[in-house]
């Protein structure tokens, strides 16, 4: 008799600790006996005749600390179900009819899909299409609904946080206003948590619409204690009060997000006339090597995936609760995003250590 066989893919934007999540799931199928077959560049490997490679422990040795993606991702292609916040898109049935029958053809009794919630949206589309699914819940911006925690995120922040310890440095030399630009187009984790670890003075969130005007006053209330310089976090879908996101149009013919770092160092120059200068942090945060934390994160959830398979939690997504890794409905996390409560207690312990929000 064949031996069981399970699919993996990884797909949407890429971050640390995605290889640590096939590691997990190869090494634990594996110890089942089971093949794993790893699709590639995302749900695109699903189209026919099928792209993908066979993966064998001899396949993960030095994987864990390599940061994107052993088996390619894409945010782009057939199998796109969400086109922005909460606006959703059907995947083609005929796209979906094809993967199912090449999983059908090659066997596969159970695919790990791992993503944010765009590829978790298309996860419960093929789930109600008859193909057995597994989610495992990334994105470096931490705001997927029904986890406590995607693994990427703890990179992406440890990577703000040493940004940050730089700009400090030369911030203070100069007596200068540094402001640093990081990711996060709905949810501003990333800009509260590497803020608050990199000793920022001003955050400014997407959850929190800021005044610059009070930004402005945080920044001579620091120069009135005689600090001169300051040290400014914003997040790429921050706005102001009345105001608007700051998108790009590029020549792919999408709008994307980024841009309000340089409006929001231009706007306190002309309102305190401090020197100021922005740095973009983009893509730095989604590559290389993944923290301590999203290793053990990225292995659990992989191990995980694979006990749902064994289990037949079919339309499941591995969840992070209470320190324990679970399990909940693909169908909690999608359509919703998880946003900084306002009012949350680390909002709280910020303005507590004299952080503002610029409100
Ligand atoms: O979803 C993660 C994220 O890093 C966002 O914060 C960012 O806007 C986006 O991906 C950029 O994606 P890409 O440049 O890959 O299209």
């Amino acid at each position: 008799m064949s031996k069981p066989r399970i699919g993996v893919l990884t797909s949407g934007g890429d971050c640390p600790g995605l290889n640590a999540v096939i590691r997990g799931v190869v090494l634990a199928a594996e110890k089942l006996g089971w093949e794993v077959l790893g699709f590639l560049d995302g749900f695109e490997g699903l189209l026919p005749p099928g792209n993908y490679k066979s993966l064998g422990r001899r396949d993960t040795a030095g994987i864990m600390p390599r940061g994107g993606t052993i088996i390619g991702t894409t945010n782009r292609g057939h199998f796109v179900a969400k086109v922005g916040a909460g606006e959703r898109t059907e995947v083609a049935e005929k796209v979906i009819a094809d993967a199912r029958e090449v999983l059908k053809t090659l066997r596969v009794d159970g695919l790990i899909i791992v993503g944010g919630d765009g590829s978790m949206a298309t996860a419960q589309q093929l789930q109600d299409a008859g193909i057995n699914c597994i989610g495992v819940p990334k994105t470096i911006d931490n705001d997927l609904e029904a986890t406590a925690m995607t693994f990427g995120f703890d990179s992406a922040v440890a990577t703000v946080m040493d940004a940050l310890d730089r700009l400090h440095t030369t911030a203070t030399s100069h007596k200068r206003i540094m402001v640093l630009e990081v990711m996060g187009r709905h949810a501003g984790w990333i800009a509260l948590h590497g803020g608050v670890a990199g000793g920022a003075h001003i955050i400014l969130i997407p959850e929190i619409p800021f005044d610059y005007e009070k930004i402005a006053a945080a920044i001579q209330a620091r120069a009135d204690r005689g600090n001169l310089s300051a040290i400014v976090v914003v997040a790429e879908g921050a706005k102001p009060r009345d105001g608007q996101v700051v998108m790009r149009h590029c020549d792919e013919g999408e709008d994307r997000y980024g841009g309000i770092g340089l409006v929001v160092a231009g706007e306190i120059a002309a309102r305190t006339g401090k020197e100021t200068r922005c740095t973009v942090l983009g893509h730095l945060q989604r590559g290389g090597t993944p923290t301590t934390l999203d290793r053990i994160l990225g292995t659990r959830f992989g191990v995980k995936a694979v006990k749902l398979i064994r289990e037949k939690k079919f339309g499941s997504m591995v969840s992070y609760q209470n320190y324990q890794v679970r399990h909940v409905p693909i169908a909690d996390a999608v359509n919703r995003l998880r946003l900084v409560p306002p009012d949350g207690e680390l909002v709280q312990t910020a303005r507590d250590v004299d952080i503002s929000f610029g409100d």
